[in-house]
């Protein structure tokens, strides 16, 4: 987690000014109905509808969240930081990633997790992701980490990835797959750059059985989620297991982990938060605040027009996850481990 978030960290967005509005809005009718916006379109154009969303959000992520973007089932008296760290050093554990292991990180936003691993296990680990201002940003903050030797980040479409000359030895995917149009074609893919005997494991963005499709109250969060946070389609736990075994993997274990957080810290609290003085930029009130602020900066015109449409979207993003989660119907944190058959 970043220590000290500053709000001029989110006027050096990631866009030139003048195209803040116009891709938030194109972003938005994705999802819109009124607008064309479908679950079709959104598998079709899944690479315009993710950059447009990540240009779009990466500086307010960073500011709220850290360089982790991901959540993470809490332990009483853990913090937040300590729990996401917690979270991405189980796949570690659960990969046995030690020095001179070679593994993909599948959709490795800026980084964070990756360079996390990267410390613990001296595994060599190549990040790919399709936002060129996240590489940058990821690219950045490794040097300035001092992790070149054992991370590198490329610029690619995990849905297009080939095999080089060395399969990997391992693969992780923390909350990235969700954004693939297909799951099957991605998994069939990351099965050809494995080396047999290697292992997948991932965190996926699921409904739960207690999602009922009948319910008007659960669909409507389904799709808040959904335009939250740039998903074709959020599916069951099914959604994601048939298409692992359909692409060849044996699944060796999966299992929802929101429920092993102690009920005090739901992995959605710190969203869920009224009023934090930890952690306020992310709880409910700072979100708030943030978003009067970016209001203010944005009239004085220190904000580009359209920074407060993004804010306010976000807000409404977070409600609709904070509800996923307090209804128990979604989870971020579906866990796989899925081997390459030898
Ligand atoms: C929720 S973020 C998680 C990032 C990172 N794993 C972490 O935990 O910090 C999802 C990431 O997947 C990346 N992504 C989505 N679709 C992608 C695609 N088709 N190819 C490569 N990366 C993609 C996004 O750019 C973003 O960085």
């Amino acid at each position: 987690m970043r220590d000290d978030p500053r709000l001029t960290d989110l006027v050096q967005t990631s866009l030139p000014r003048r195209e803040i509005e116009g891709t938030a809005s194109q972003y938005l009718a994705f999802h819109d109905e009124t607008r064309g916006g479908s679950v079709e379109k959104r598998r079709q154009h899944y690479a315009h509808m993710v950059n447009n969303f990540y240009d779009l959000m990466t500086d307010f992520y960073e500011f709220g969240w850290g360089q982790a973007f991901h959540f993470a089932p809490r332990h009483r008296g853990e913090s937040l930081a300590a729990s996401l760290a917690r979270h991405e050093f189980f796949l570690a554990l659960t990969l046995g990633l030690r020095p001179g292991v070679r593994v993909l990180d599948v959709g490795c936003g800026v980084g964070g997790p990756m360079r996390a691993i990267a410390r613990l296990s001296g595994a060599t680990i190549v990040g790919i992701n399709n936002n060129d201002y996240q590489v940058r940003r990821a690219v950045e903050q490794t040097r300035a980490a001092g992790l070149d030797h054992l991370c590198t980040v490329v610029k690619g479409d995990f849905m297009a990835i080939s095999p080089d000359d060395r399969p990997y030895d391992a693969v992780y995917a923390i909350e990235a797959t969700c954004h693939a149009p297909d799951k099957a074609k991605l998994f069939s893919a990351l099965l050809r750059v494995m080396r047999p005997g290697a292992c997948f494991a991932g965190y996926e963005w699921c409904l739960t059985p207690r999602y009922d499709p009948g319910d008007a109250g659960h669909r409507a969060i389904k799709s808040g989620i959904e335009e939250g946070a740039a998903l074709p389609e959020l599916v069951g736990f099914d959604g994601v297991l048939d298409p692992l075994t359909r692409a060849g993997f044996d699944v060796v274990e999966s299992r929802d982990l929101a429920p092993t957080a102690d009920p005090e810290t739901p992995w959605y609290d710190p969203l869920a938060a009224r009023i934090a003085l930890r952690g306020f930029h992310h709880s409910r009130a700072g979100r708030a605040f943030t978003n009067v602020a970016v209001r203010g900066l944005e009239l004085i015109r220190v904000a580009p027009r359209g920074a407060t449409a993004v804010s306010t979207f976000l807000n409404r993003a977070a409600d609709a996850i904070v509800r996923g989660g307090e209804t128990g119907i979604f989870t971020p944190m579906f866990y796989f481990l899925a081997r390459k058959p030898a």
